[in-house]
Formats: C-alpha cells, structure tokens, sequence
C-alpha cells in the first residue's frame, strides 16, 4: 500500500470506499483518520524484507496502548524464519501469505509474566485463574497488535491478521516455545503488498446498524441490512469470493460446528496450556 494519495485523504472518497452510498455525516478530518479508513486486509506479500528497526517500531507503537491497569499481559514472537513460518501456515489452513510476508508478529496473551511475580514474591494471586483476567489479558493483546498494524499501514506495509494460529493453540506454543500460561490469540503478517493483493477497501456496516443513541435500538434495520448485502455482492463479485452478500457469509462462517477448524475445543487447548479459567 502506498502512503496517502490526495484521492484517499479525501474524506467523501474515504468514506464511499468504506460505506458504499450510505455515507454518515462524519466531522473532524485529518491524516490518521484517512489512514485508518484505508485499511484493508493483505493476503500477498513480496519478498522484500521490512526496513531495519521497523519491528522495534511497531512493538514501541504496540506498548503504547492502553493496558488494563499497565499489567501489560502480553508478549510478542517476531518470526522469520521459514521453516517456522511455514509450519504456522500449516496450522492455519495453509494460508500461504504466512510463509511469504517477510515479518510474522505472533500475539502472547502472557499471564506466565505475572506469575512469576506471584512466586517470587510467595503471594498468592487469587485473581488470577478467573475468566475475567484471561479476558482482560485478550484484550490487551488486541489493543496492543492494533496499534502496530495502525504504524504498519502508516508506514507504507501491509498487514494481516492470523486468527487460525487458534486452530491448534498447544502446537502453536511448542513450535514457539511458548512457558505455561501464555497462548497465542492470532498472528499478524507484516509486509509489502504485491500489486495484486493490495485489495480495496472493504465495505462495513452502516453507522446505522452499528451505532446507537443513548440505549441500544434494535428496530427495523432490515432496509440497511439488504443495503449491505448489496455493497458486499459488489465487493464479492470483483473479488471473486464465494459468498456474496454478508448474510450469506454470516451463515457460512457461524452455521457448520466446521468452520471453527478445531477452535471449539479451545478450552480443553487452554487447560493444557495451564489456564485455570473459572
Ligand atoms: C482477530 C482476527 C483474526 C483474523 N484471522 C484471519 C485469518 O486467519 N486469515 C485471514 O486471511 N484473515 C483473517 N482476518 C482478517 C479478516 O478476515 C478481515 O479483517 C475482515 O475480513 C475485514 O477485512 P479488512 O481487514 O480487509 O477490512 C482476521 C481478522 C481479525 C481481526
């Protein structure tokens, strides 16, 4: 993905790119605002390694989110080597541009950190095998990789998020060396797009459907709900994909117990890791 283009920080372009023709009356513009519009996922990448430093960049960017009371449960595994990477493409299905991007972030949901402070210091943390801590760790990690995928995207790379690092969570911890208590929420990939998979923009919601006032409305949306299925049979057709409308996507993705590729025993996967999650 190139830098900004005049065309991409205009804001009407920006938003009929996100929104199709239900555009919102949105306010305040300014450059990081235009760059996050533009984010699209990137599932190519070339050979050309990421500049020098550009990793410690992105993990300066990462650390600073915010963090649930600054107990910062993560850690993160840059990954470039070839053979890993392709043993982590396997995991995930064989998606392919995890062997190809020259940069794999792998995201720790790290409580093994915190724990060691509790042996050391001989104090029991009785708040920590709740699922409310594990969730708190979560979001940390997301926080925390989004960050970096925003610096990603505004230095000129492209990014990927690897959510099938969770099909088989205690091989991914092997194959990463990975101490109890610390599993991988997803992956990221990190590089310079090919011109073919630089993508577009991908439609969203309407602010419609996914913004409320004061309380949570869920009246006739049905009108904006067909508007989308009809930017996404767009979207569908000029890539290709299978599913046309998101309806149709919604129903393969959270239909068949398969489409989770294994993901529904992630609690039996947890328990072996040594997560006590009460
Ligand atoms: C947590 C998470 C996990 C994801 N896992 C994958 C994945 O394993 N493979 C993939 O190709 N895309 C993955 N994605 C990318 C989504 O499919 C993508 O963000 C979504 O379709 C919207 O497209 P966009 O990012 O281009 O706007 C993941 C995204 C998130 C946030």
């Amino acid at each position: 993905m190139d830098a900004l283009t005049p065309e991409h920080s205009d804001k009407n372009s920006a938003l009929g790119q996100r929104y199709g023709a239900a555009i919102p009356p949105t306010g305040p513009w300014n450059e990081t605002i235009a760059s996050l519009l533009q984010h699209r996922s990137v599932r190519g990448y070339k050979p050309d390694p990421v500049p020098a430093g550009t990793l410690e960049t992105l993990i300066a960017s990462a650390q600073s989110a915010a963090t649930s009371s600054n107990m910062q449960w993560w850690s993160a595994i840059a990954v470039t080597d070839s053979a890993k990477k392709k043993a982590l493409a396997e995991i995930a299905g064989g998606q392919k541009h995890i062997e190809e991007c020259p940069l794999f972030i792998a995201w720790v949901a790290d409580m093994t950190r915190n724990q060691r402070i509790s042996d050391q210091e001989k104090v029991d943390f009785e708040c920590m095998p709740w699922l409310e801590t594990f969730m708190v760790a979560c979001i940390d990690v997301a926080l925390a990789a989004q960050n970096a995928v925003v610096a990603a995207e505004s230095l000129g790379l492209s990014t990927v998020y690897i959510g099938a690092m969770r099909n088989d969570p205690v091989r991914v911890a092997n194959l990463l060396g990975l101490p109890k208590q610390s599993f991988v929420v997803f992956g990221l990939c990190v590089g310079y797009a090919t011109e073919k998979a630089a993508g577009e923009v991908k439609p969203r919601l309407p602010q419609g459907i996914v913004l409320h006032h004061e309380r949570y409305d869920a009246g006739q949306k049905a009108a904006l709900h067909q508007a989308y299925d009809a930017e996404m049979t767009k979207f569908s057709q000029r890539h290709e994909l299978q599913a046309a409308t998101w309806t149709q996507r919604v129903l393969n993705r959270l239909g068949p117990i398969k489409s989770m590729n294994g993901r529904e025993k992630m609690r039996t996967a947890l328990a072996s890791l040594g997560f006590e999650i009460r």
